[in-house]
């Protein structure tokens, strides 16, 4: 396939890609930022798009002044965008910006008016931001996951059956943030339908790696509800998005109540306004979304199929090295085959070395930035170590009582669009020296939260950057 360059024409779109940082040692080694599920970096026309956007960031909505209504239109500019980019039209969704996921499920959770029998069926691998609202809302069940951490789809068929016309929500991810598989949502939501249910498609980690489609409302494969998270899609500058349906929105009354969500307002009354501004209470990040707008430009620009290809390069690469790595214990599906079938997201651990410690060795010796723990998905992690009920009731315990030493968890890679083949080589590298225990720096681990710190030397973060 005929694609950008992988090393170079893709890298080079990203801000901050040859930073050096400072090692325990007294060296300095260009960062490798392998956390990029967690976020990602700007990507160079989003800062240079923001850069010029500010000569004429004014208020929007009720600003009189041409600035006003330029940015006014910047942010309805950036609203069609959103919708587009997930192929909804305006006609039957509205785009509701917020802060990110997370804001955007909660909206959701209270917006749908649930009743406490109502279900929403979500699944054991879910990141806590698509479990925790609907707890607070109605009766959540987790559809199981195997022992590889896969959907187990029977396991979802068998709930639908079982639960039936009081599933009111189907709650699912589209791509794992912790073993990177990808669900079959469009198969899902026919299901869902089927049983009169909505579905929610929790797209913060597929959409920087994948195309979201919501599909229009008569297919029965569609997504009524898709949520985005700028800051994972090269955009960090506090934007999120739910897509969703227009006429769940038109109902009932916005959850944040105050400027912006109404029509006309006396000491009485209140006539809510039509959604979207009846749910962006408040002024809003519209920064933000213009750089949302700018990322989602470029990433199609760049091509959705490019950037998984190159994406799925890295994984079988990776996958390829890290395997035969002895004391390396790689958890979901290691097959390099498939690596074009799930994300570029690799959970792993080191024999006889804590999570905790690896990631701070990686950092700290190395200046690779990776994840460790349970990655906001207890229930998942715990699933793939095989942890028992018993075992994780002691873990719930100990962390409880204010120690996350043993706290169980493993430490992830994820790539991004400019990560590198070399990368991955010095990624390898280190982990070589941390299996075979050879890392340099004597570590302490913090009882209250587990990581390990190198002692007696901290990074200095103000020679690195001053802000006076
Ligand atoms: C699958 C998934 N859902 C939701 C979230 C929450 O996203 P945010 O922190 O941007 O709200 C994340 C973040 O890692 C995620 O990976």
């Amino acid at each position: 396939m005929d694609y950008p360059n992988p090393s170079h024409g893709l890298r080079s779109r990203v801000v901050g890609t040859e930073i050096a940082v400072p090692l325990l040692d007294g060296a300095w080694a260009t960062y490798i930022n392998f956390d990029n599920a967690a976020s990602t970096p700007a990507l160079v026309s989003v800062r240079d798009g923001v850069d010029r956007f500010l000569d004429y960031y004014a208020s929007v909505h009720r600003g009189t002044g041409f600035k006003s209504q330029l940015a006014t239109w910047a942010y309805e500019q950036a609203r069609q965008a959103t919708l587009r980019f997930v192929g909804a039209a305006p006609e039957t969704h509205t785009c509701i910006f917020g802060k990110n996921t997370t804001e955007a499920i909660n909206k959701l959770a209270r917006r749908l008016e649930l009743r406490p029998q109502d279900i929403v069926l979500t699944t054991e691998m879910e990141h806590h931001s698509d479990d925790l609202p609907f707890r607070a809302a109605a009766r959540v069940v987790h559809v199981r996951v195997d022992a590889q951490g896969r959907l187990n789809e029977a396991d979802f068929d068998n709930q639908m059956r079982r639960h039936g016309k009081a599933v009111r929500l189907v709650a699912v991810t589209g791509a794992s943030n912790v073993t990177g598989y990808l669900n079959p949502i469009h198969r899902l939501a026919e299901k869902a339908h089927a049983a009169g249910a909505m579905i929610l498609a929790d797209c913060a980690q597929l959409a920087p790696h994948r195309a979201v489609d919501v599909r229009p409302l008569d297919d029965p494969q569609h997504l009524d509800f898709v949520v985005l998270s700028a800051h994972k899609m090269y955009a960090p500058y506090g934007t999120g998005a739910l897509v969703g349906r227009k006429d769940i929105f038109e109902a009932g009354e916005p959850d944040v109540r105050g400027g912006g969500t109404v029509e006309v307002v006396t000491t009485d009354t209140v006539a809510w306004a039509e959604p979207p501004d009846k749910d962006e209470a408040g002024s809003p990040n519209v920064i933000g979304a213009v750089a949302m707008m700018l990322a989602m430009g470029e990433l199609n620009a760049i091509g959705m199929p490019a950037i998984a290809q190159h994406e799925a390069e890295l994984t079988a690469y990776a996958l390829e090295r890290l395997r035969p790595l002895p004391g390396l214990r790689l958890f979901g599906d290691s097959d390099p085959q498939r690596a074009s079938e799930r994300l570029g997201v690799i959970p792993f651990q080191v024999e006889g070395v804590s999570h905790f410690q690896v990631a701070a060795i990686l950092g700290h010796e190395f200046g690779i930035g990776v994840r460790s723990g349970c990655f906001c998905a207890h229930p998942y992690v715990l699933r793939l170590l095989g942890l028992d009920h018993d075992r994780a009731e002691a873990v719930r315990m100990t962390i409880l009582s204010g120690d996350r030493r043993t706290m169980p968890g493993m430490t992830r890679i994820s790539f991004g669009l400019y990560n590198t083949t070399q990368e991955i080589d010095r990624l390898l590298e280190a982990l070589a020296i941390v299996a075979a225990g050879k890392h340099k720096g004597r570590y302490m681990q913090e009882p209250a939260t587990g990581e390990f710190r190198p002692d007696g030397w901290a990074p200095d973060f103000g020679a690195v950057l001053r802000f006076s």
